[in-house]
C-alpha cells in the first residue's frame, strides 16, 4: 500500500486504548473464513456476545416463573424498561425523566408528532430537511393529511444551495428568522442518513425557538454516534432506533426524548394506553386515564421483555465505554478513513468517489458517503465479493462507517485498498 497504509494503521490500532471493545462483538465471517471488513454499524450494528445471556436471562426466568416474571423475574417486568433509564439518559444528555425506550422509531416519531405538531392559526407548517428518511417523510405527511392541510403549503424541505450536498446551519437560521412564523414544527434528522451531515441542534433549536416553533430529531443515526446534550440544547423532542450504533438488533426498541418544560403538558394532545397510567393505579383499572409526568407518558403498551435485555445488553456497554471516549476514536478513525481514501486517490492518479459527507469532524458522525461515478454499483459489488461489508443507497452513493466500538485502523486501510484494486 502506498506510504503502507496498513503498517500505519496496525500502529494506530496498537495505541488504541478501546481496542479491546471489538472482541464483545460477534464479527460475522466473509465466505474467504476471514472476518468481514464490517462498516455497516449505521445500518444494522453487530451483536454484543453478552446479549444471549441477557435474553436468556429473561426465557429463564419465564421458564421459572410463568406470569410472576412480572414481580419476580431478577429483572422484573413490570418496571422492566426503568432498568435502562439512567444509561439512556447518559447516553442522549437527557435527565432520566425525560427519556423512555418503547416501541419502534417511526411508531414514536408519529406519537410524539401528535402531541408536537400542532398546527394552528397562520403556523401551520413542518419543516424536514430535503432528502429526510423516506419513513420520517411519510410519517409527517400523513400528519399534514391528518389535519387537513395540503402538503404543497404545510411541508417545507429545505433544501442546500445549488451545487452544494449539505445544508448551511446560518441557512436554517436564516429561514426560521425568515418564515418562522408559519412554522408549528421543525424535525430535522441528527445525522442525515444519506449525506452522513450532522446537524447543529443546539443552534436550530435555539432558532426555532427565536421562531416560537417546536423543534424535535430523528436521532437514528446519531444515537450512538455523537455526543448528545438534548436537555443542555433544549430539543424539544427527540426518537431514535437502537438497531444502528446502539447494536440492540433488528427490529430493536427505540428511544423517545421529551424535554422536561412538557413534562407535565398533559393539555397536549397524546395518544394513550395504559403502560402511561400513573402507576400506583394502574393496576386499579380504573376508567378515568391519569398519565405519568415525563417521557414515560408517552408510553402506550407493556413493552417487549427479549428486546429490552438486547438493548440492555448494549446500553451497559456504552455506559462501560461513555460516549466521550468512543467518539474521541471515533472522530480518528473517520478522519483516517478519510485521509486513506484521499491518499489512494493521490497514489493512483485516480478519483473512483468523492466524499459528499463534510470534513469538519463537528459536522459529521463516523459515516462518510462516497459519492461513485457511473460504475458505482460495480465498485459496490467488488467491495461485497472481497469481505467488505457496507451499503448502496441509489442513485449513486456508498455509505461506509467505521464504528468506534468495533472497527479497528485496519478495518479502515483494508477498505481503501480494495476500494482502489478493481
Ligand atoms: C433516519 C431514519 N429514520 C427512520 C428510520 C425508520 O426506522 P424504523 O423502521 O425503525 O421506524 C430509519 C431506518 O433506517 C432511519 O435511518
Amino acid at each position: 500500500m502506498p506510504f503502507d497504509l496498513l503498517s500505519l494503521a496496525h500502529a494506530l490500532d496498537a495505541q488504541d486504548t478501546l481496542g479491546h471493545c471489538r472482541d464483545l462483538f460477534l464479527i460475522p465471517k466473509h465466505t474467504s473464513g476471514r472476518d468481514a471488513i464490517y462498516l455497516c454499524g449505521n445500518s444494522l450494528g453487530l451483536q454484543p456476545k453478552s446479549t444471549r445471556s441477557y435474553i436468556n436471562a429473561e426465557l429463564d426466568d419465564w421458564e421459572r416463573l410463568g406470569v410472576d416474571g412480572h414481580q419476580h423475574a431478577h429483572h422484573p417486568w413490570l418496571p422492566y424498561h426503568e432498568f435502562l433509564t439512567e444509561q439512556t439518559a447518559r447516553l442522549v444528555g437527557a435527565h432520566p425523566s425525560e427519556v423512555v425506550t418503547m416501541n419502534s422509531l417511526t411508531v414514536n416519531i408519529h406519537l410524539l408528532l401528535v402531541s408536537f405538531y400542532r398546527p394552528s392559526g397562520a403556523r401551520t407548517k413542518i419543516v424536514i430537511e430535503k432528502g429526510a428518511f423516506p419513513s420520517d417523510r411519510y410519517a409527517v405527511l400523513s400528519h399534514i393529511a391528518w389535519h387537513g392541510l395540503d402538503e404543497s403549503t404545510a411541508l417545507v424541505e429545505l433544501t442546500p444551495r445549488a451545487g452544494e450536498d449539505i445544508l448551511r446551519t446560518e441557512d436554517i437560521e436564516e429561514f426560521l428568522e425568515r418564515e418562522g412564523s408559519t412554522v408549528a414544527t421543525v424535525m430535522l434528522g441528527g445525522v442525515n442518513y444519506y449525506s452522513g451531515q450532522a446537524f447543529d441542534m443546539g443552534r436550530i433549536a435555539a432558532a426555532g425557538h427565536r421562531a416560537g416553533c417546536v423543534v424535535g430529531f430523528d436521532l437514528a443515526h446519531a444515537a450512538g454516534n455523537l455526543v448528545l446534550k438534548l436537555h443542555e440544547w433544549n430539543v424539544d423532542f427527540a426518537a431514535w432506533c437502537s438497531y444502528k450504533y446502539l447494536n440492540a438488533g433488528p427490529g430493536a426498541v427505540a428511544g423517545c426524548f421529551v424535554h422536561e418544560h412538557h413534562a407535565r403538558a398533559f393539555d397536549r394532545p397524546r395518544f394513550a394506553g395504559w403502560w402511561s397510567q400513573n402507576k400506583t393505579t394502574r393496576f386499579a383499572m380504573p376508567p378515568s386515564y391519569d398519565p405519568l409526568p415525563g417521557a414515560e407518558g408517552w408510553q402506550i403498551s407493556n413493552p417487549p421483555i427479549f428486546q429490552l435485555a438486547a438493548l440492555r445488553a448494549s446500553l451497559d456497554i456504552f455506559d462501560d465505554v461513555g460516549m466521550p471516549a468512543l467518539r474521541a476514536k471515533s472522530e480518528r478513525l473517520t478522519a483516517f478513513l478519510e485521509e486513506c481514501v484521499l491518499e489512494r486517490a493521490r497514489s493512483s492518479g485516480r478519483e473512483r468517489v468523492t466524499i459528499i459527507t463534510p470534513s469538519d469532524p463537528s459536522q459529521r458522525g463516523c459515516q462518510l458517503s462516497l459519492r461513485t461515478g457511473a460504475n458505482g454499483r460495480a465498485i459496490y459489488t467488488h467491495l461485497e465479493t472481497r469481505g467488505v461489508v457496507c451499503d448502496w443507497r441509489e442513485p449513486d452513493v456508498i455509505r461506509v462507517a467505521p464504528v468506534p466500538l468495533y472497527n479497528s485502523f485496519a478495518d479502515v486501510a483494508e477498505f481503501s485498498e480494495l476500494l482502489y484494486a478493481s
